[in-house]
């Protein structure tokens, strides 16, 4: 067996976009197995969107690889030697925490997304393990059922459709028996779509109007919205949701050159993924029939001294449009009104 490891290490941050410049190729020995470990020579990396958030100096929901250190990622790949009791040589091994090597010491029983999972070659091809049967694969399987709760007859659309998440997606949408609409990059990939069964499709890349394009495919709006990238896409979907709908903020792959960009707008996108928060829209009309219950424990709060309220109050007709840019200027201090008479 080789005694050279060959690994990517992050040699640079990327400004914006990333370049080959930002990895540099090294070598180093064959690591050794420490107690309880196991050594795997990968047979597949993956590579995923992630790693770009990974290359930044701002920490996302997960840490940073550091200059110098080994690029993170998953790989699957048989075992060659082993410290552990459950392992054996030729045994296939599945984890996030391959890194861009060769070689990788894993520690079986690490828990959470760097644990290391026993893959059996005979259930699919290895490889699998690192898409629809790994981590594209809940992505899809979760965001989906969990987050999106599909319906059947909903408009699920999907960005980023014919990738490693997006396709499982669409496919899932259809299992529930909803209309899949797919957006993605190229022809070919929205053929690739429809075969798999996906209703519809737009290609954002050739659309003069994305928010028409997604208008004609989903004419009866957008009951679920997958999304991979945001950006202009996640523009032109939102403008189409329906009453009720679900947005699973799924991944940001559009903004990959604005990475290190200041947080504001589109960037907050990505708090919600660190975050696992959820961003619910609100209309109060919803709960007018209710309208009488709340009004009573107010106005008895009010009586009893437990609110109180300011009101910010001009006279006459003549001033409601200074009341109403006085809303706009934050020159209100209080419920803007207008006194009349
Ligand atoms: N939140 C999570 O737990 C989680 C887990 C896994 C993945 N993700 C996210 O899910 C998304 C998809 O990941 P994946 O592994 O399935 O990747 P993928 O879709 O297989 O590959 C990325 C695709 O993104 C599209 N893309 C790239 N630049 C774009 C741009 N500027 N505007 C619009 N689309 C662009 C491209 O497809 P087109 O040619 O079709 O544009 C590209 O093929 C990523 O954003 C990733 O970060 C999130």
């Amino acid at each position: 067996m080789t005694t050279v490891n060959r690994r990517w290490l992050l040699a640079r941050r990327p400004e914006g976009m990333p370049d080959a410049g930002c990895f540099s190729l090294d070598t180093a020995s064959v690591p050794a197995p420490g107690p309880g470990q196991i050594l795997v020579k990968a047979r597949f990396l993956s590579v995923d969107p992630y790693m770009r958030g990974r290359m930044s100096r701002t920490a996302g929901y997960a840490a940073g690889t550091g200059i110098g250190e080994v690029m993170r990622g998953g790989g699957v790949g048989e075992v060659v030697a082993s410290n552990h009791p459950e392992w054996k040589p030729g045994d296939t091994a599945e984890s996030m925490a391959f890194g861009w090597q060769e070689f990788s010491v894993l520690t079986p029983g690490h828990p959470g997304p760097d644990a290391v999972n026993r893959i059996d070659p005979a259930l699919a091809p290895i490889e699998s393990a690192l898409s629809w049967l790994g981590m594209p694969g809940l992505t899809a399987y979760f965001g989906l059922l969990d987050v999106g709760r599909p319906r059947p007859g909903d408009t699920v659309v999907v960005s980023a459709a014919s990738g490693a998440v997006g396709q499982l997606v669409g496919q899932i949408a259809k299992l529930c028996g909803c209309r899949a609409v797919a957006i993605a990059g190229s022809d070919q990939k929205l053929d690739w779509c429809r075969a798999l069964g996906f209703d519809a499709g737009v290609n954002h890349r050739t659309a003069t109007d994305l928010r028409a394009a997604v208008k004609d495919a989903c004419p009866d709006g957008v009951d679920i919205f997958f999304d991979n990238t945001s950006g202009p896409i996640h523009d032109a979907v939102m403008k189409r949701l329906s009453i009720g709908a679900r947005v699973i903020i799924c991944g940001r792959i559009a903004l990959a050159a604005t990475h290190e960009a200041p947080e504001v707008g589109e960037r907050h996108l990505g708090r919600l993924i660190s975050t696992r928060a959820s961003v619910t829209g609100f209309l109060v009309y919803d709960w007018w029939h209710r309208r009488g219950e709340a009004l009573q424990r107010l106005a008895a709060w009010h009586k009893a001294g437990h609110i109180k309220y300011r009101e910010d109050v001009l006279d006459g007709i003549e001033r409601m449009p200074e009341a109403f840019l006085r809303l706009l200027t934050g020159d209100n201090f209080g419920k803007q009104l207008v006194r009349l008479g």
